[in-house]
């Protein structure tokens, strides 16, 4: 495939000079993630002409301490020790606890920074650390003025996820976060909103004339929505047995690509355009309910193997309870109600310790309406299918059917395919800079908005509470070996949708 023109580019511009504040700076997150994104931002001349990084935590440290901690963590990565050298000049450490004094001292601390560094007042905090602490973080910096712009700078909060347990919490969150900042203040990230693909999916459909037309109940068979990962839950077992994989990912990222799937088109490209067109699938959403179709299967690993490497089963990984009854694999079919997609299944699968790792959405076509080839080559001819893959590959492909060569008449199903990596040299930017730079420059479009995830959590959580009534038929755990597609009932979906 050859690119015919270099295309127009959304662009942000240089964000405005402000402060980035990170709470939970001695964590894994910031410098496993944000600090490297922010550095990358800072190779590529994408970050404001003055800055300054905020480390705050529990932790007792020197500013100078905190730059050598992340610089030992980003060792093993290929860093330009000059760029670092420069970069870290605008990296503090500011030690807190969390409680009201501290954050005043804090307050006193960043109007120094900002008068020095000449940033405007313009501040974002990220919330690098564990969820009962968000609440916690944005009451305080509430409470002592860090949320007002009324001085002319702005404020912002990015919250990581989760972003609540159920409905109630999430409602309970985000009230508590509208005391003292507004929505437009507020960015709940979702890392999958900021993959290339993701965002091209919204591309393909709407800046292209061929697709949606067929974009359909009439033409598409079915939707799988699948992000199968290799790895188990590693070190996280704190955090994924009070979660499990219907929390994890399916809430957010699995329902942030069925939306962008079946959303209609908005009526312009803005944030707000968008998330009202994204909001209106979720409405949609068919109450989950077996007796109208809807299933949910869930699983989880056991030993098994990779090749010729052992693996643990789940209950024995560090920190799981031996009994634990935490889904790692999920199988959901559901239904969206409108005229669009009116009985299309869209299957949605996740599960960790699968055979491999794969990031995709697939659109089933139905089959040719008349089988005039099968007749006489008595084969049966597979309808085309669209995947976007986002791993292993950024990738769009198309499968369809063509004539062998040759005097014979044989057919064979061939892909037309676009890989991101053969036409796009420069590297794009990592999707924790994107989500970073985009709250930056107040940019809403890659973020959940409120109603999008109480939504989300109202579709979720009476499924939630189904699975964790563990005597109901939905509560079942259907085990399966580490390495393989998940357990033997769902092999044939896997399957379908996998290719495999
Ligand atoms: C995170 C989940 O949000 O997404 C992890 O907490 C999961 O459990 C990860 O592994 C998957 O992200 P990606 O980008 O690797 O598909």
């Amino acid at each position: 495939m050859t690119a015919r023109d270099t295309g127009s580019r959304r662009n942000h511009g240089t964000p405005d000079p402000c402060t980035i504040v990170i709470f939970g700076a001695s964590g894994d997150l910031t410098s496993r993630k944000l600090i490297p994104a922010l550095f990358a931002m800072y190779t590529r001349g994408r970050m404001p002409s003055a800055f300054s990084i905020v480390g705050c935590s529990r932790s007792r440290m020197t500013s100078e301490g905190f730059r050598q901690h992340l610089l030992e963590r980003m060792s093993d990565q290929e860093i330009d020790r000059n760029s670092w050298a420069d970069f870290a000049e605008n990296l503090y450490y500011h030690p807190v606890t969390y409680e009201r004094d501290s954050f005043q001292i804090l307050a006193a601390f960043l109007r120094d920074l900002d008068q020095q560094k000449k940033t405007g007042g313009n501040r974002m905090f990220d919330l690098a650390v564990p969820p009962a602490l968000y609440p916690v973080i944005g009451t305080l910096l509430g409470s002592v003025g860090l949320a007002d712009e009324e001085a002319g700078g702005w404020s912002r909060i990015i919250v990581e996820k989760p972003f609540g347990r159920d409905l109630d919490s999430a409602v309970e969150l985000n009230n508590i976060l509208h005391v003292h900042f507004n929505e437009e203040q507020i960015f709940r990230i979702d890392h999958y909103l900021a993959k290339e693909t993701v965002q091209n999916t919204l591309i393909l459909r709407f800046a292209n004339s061929i697709l949606e037309p067929v974009w359909n109940r009439h033409y598409i068979e079915y939707v799988g929505i699948v992000a199968a990962e290799e790895l188990g839950v590693g070190n996280r077992a704190g955090y994924y047995e009070q979660s499990g994989v219907l929390r994890d990912m399916f809430q957010n990222h699995l329902m942030q690509l069925l939306v962008l799937t079946a959303m209609e088109p908005p009526s312009h490209y803005e944030a707000d355009a968008v998330q009202d067109e994204k909001a209106k699938v979720i409405r949609c959403l068919r109450e989950f309910n077996p007796d109208r179709g809807s299933r949910i299967l869930l699983g989880q690993y056991g030993e098994g193997r990779q090749g010729d490497i052992p693996l643990p089963g789940y209950r024995s990984e560090p920190g799981v309870a031996p009994d634990s009854a935490t889904p790692t694999f999920a199988l959901m079919k559901l239904f969206i109600d409108n005229w669009r997609w009116q009985d299309v299944p869209f299957y949605m699968v996740s599960g960790k310790r699968l055979k491999r790792k794969e990031t995709r959405i697939v659109i089933q076509f139905r089959e040719v309406p008349h089988r005039l080839f099968e007749d006489v080559l008595d084969t049966r001819i597979r309808a085309n299918r669209l995947v976007i893959e986002t791993f292993p590959e950024e990738a769009v492909r198309l499968h369809f059917q063509t004539k062998d060569p040759g005097t014979e008449l044989h057919l064979r199903p061939m892909t037309m395919d676009f890989a991101y990596s053969e036409h796009y040299t420069e590297a794009s930017l990592d999707a924790y800079a994107r989500v970073l730079l985009d709250g930056m420059t107040g940019d809403h479009m890659l973020f959940w908005r409120q109603d999008g995830i109480e939504l989300s959590w109202s579709f979720l959580t009476p499924v939630l509470e189904q699975c964790e009534e563990c005597r109901s038929a939905t509560g079942r755990l259907h085990p399966y070996p580490a390495g393989t597609w998940g357990p033997p009932e769902v092999r044939e979906v896997m399957h379908m949708l996998l290719d495999d």
